[in-house]
């Protein structure tokens, strides 16, 4: 999977998160695919909660500070996003907490979730964040 569309590189926050994302996709897969994903789901969801926590919390702070017009629709997916791996987050602990280390099922979803997410609202909603910040501040929406 590669960076398609209008995230050229030049608004460095968003496209170094797409990168990211698509790296732990790749890790989960693969652990799927050696029966291994128990191991690594904790990994996943912790990054995906930390990215909602973090990076999309920073994405609104650039909306909010260079007026985008569609920032409550914006908000709003990433709201979803946040719950939805809140949700994962509380499935795993039920499966840890019933003492099987099985997560295969739980794995694909999440899988599904961040392909999911990158498809939907990265390649499509982010693009157009990304074009704007580029046409409102060249440059500026770089910084950390
Ligand atoms: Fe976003």
């Amino acid at each position: 999977m590669r960076l398609s569309g209008d995230l050229d590189g030049s608004i460095t926050f968003i496209d170094e998160k797409f990168e990211d994302i698509i790296m732990r996709i790749d890790t989960l897969q693969q652990a799927v695919k050696w029966q291994l994903c128990r191991y690594a789901i904790d990994k996943t969801i912790f990054f995906l909660e930390d990215y909602s926590a973090v990076h999309l919390r920073k994405e609104e702070r650039h909306m909010r500070r260079y007026g985008y017009p569609l920032y409550l629709s914006h908000k709003e997916r990433h709201d979803r996003f946040a719950a939805q791996m809140l949700d994962l987050r509380e499935e795993l602990l039920k499966i840890r907490s019933s003492g099987s280390g099985g997560s295969y099922e739980l794995s694909v979803r999440t899988i599904q979730a961040a392909v999911d997410w990158l498809n939907e609202h990265v390649r499509q909603d982010d693009c157009k964040l990304a074009d704007f910040l580029r046409n409102s501040r060249t440059g500026a929406a770089q910084e950390s």
